[in-house]
């Protein structure tokens, strides 16, 4: 059994509700999901321990929130090499925090990616509660090769 680490930073809850959705997906394939806001996270050993990972913000004027740019330093150093990775977030109409994360993972800390970042206007909108459960599944999936 593989443990994922979802984080997340938000404003107004949906970020939230969009991780609690990605490890409800990954609990479905048997695996162990933990979910902390990024505000939890206080040095790089919070991080240590999980086989995967999926990092989360919504997206405000065309950024991140401060609090998972604070995580992803603190991430830089907690040895996720090869570990699973993956992204998400809420938004609005541009959607750039979700990209950047999954960017900052795969190139900085060279993590073993998923086939690209959730971006989801609602967790609940437009098939969002699937999508999120799926992407929970999907990175279960990559944990098993
Ligand atoms: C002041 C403000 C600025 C925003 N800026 C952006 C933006 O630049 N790009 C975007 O895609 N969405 C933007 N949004 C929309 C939010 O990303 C969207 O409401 C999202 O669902 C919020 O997620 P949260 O509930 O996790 O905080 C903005 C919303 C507000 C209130």
């Amino acid at each position: 059994m593989g443990k994922v680490l979802v984080v997340f930073a938000t404003r107004a809850g949906e970020t939230e509700k969009i991780a609690n959705l990605i490890a409800e997906g990954v609990r479905f394939t048997g695996n162990e999901a933990r979910v902390k806001n990024a505000k939890d996270i206080k040095n790089e050993t919070d991080l240590q321990g999980f086989d995967a990972y999926a990092f989360g913000s919504a997206t405000y004027h065309g950024d991140m929130m401060a609090g998972m740019k604070t995580l992803l330093f603190l991430a830089e150093k907690a040895g996720l090499e090869k570990k699973v990775g993956s992204g998400f977030g809420a938004f609005g109409w541009s959607g750039e925090a979700p990209d950047r994360i999954f960017e900052t993972m795969a190139n900085i800390f060279q993590m073993n990616m998923v086939t690209g970042p959730l971006r989801l206007k609602s967790s609940t909108l437009g098939g969002g509660i699937q999508m999120a459960q799926d992407y929970g599944k999907q990175i279960a999936e990559k944990l098993q090769v």
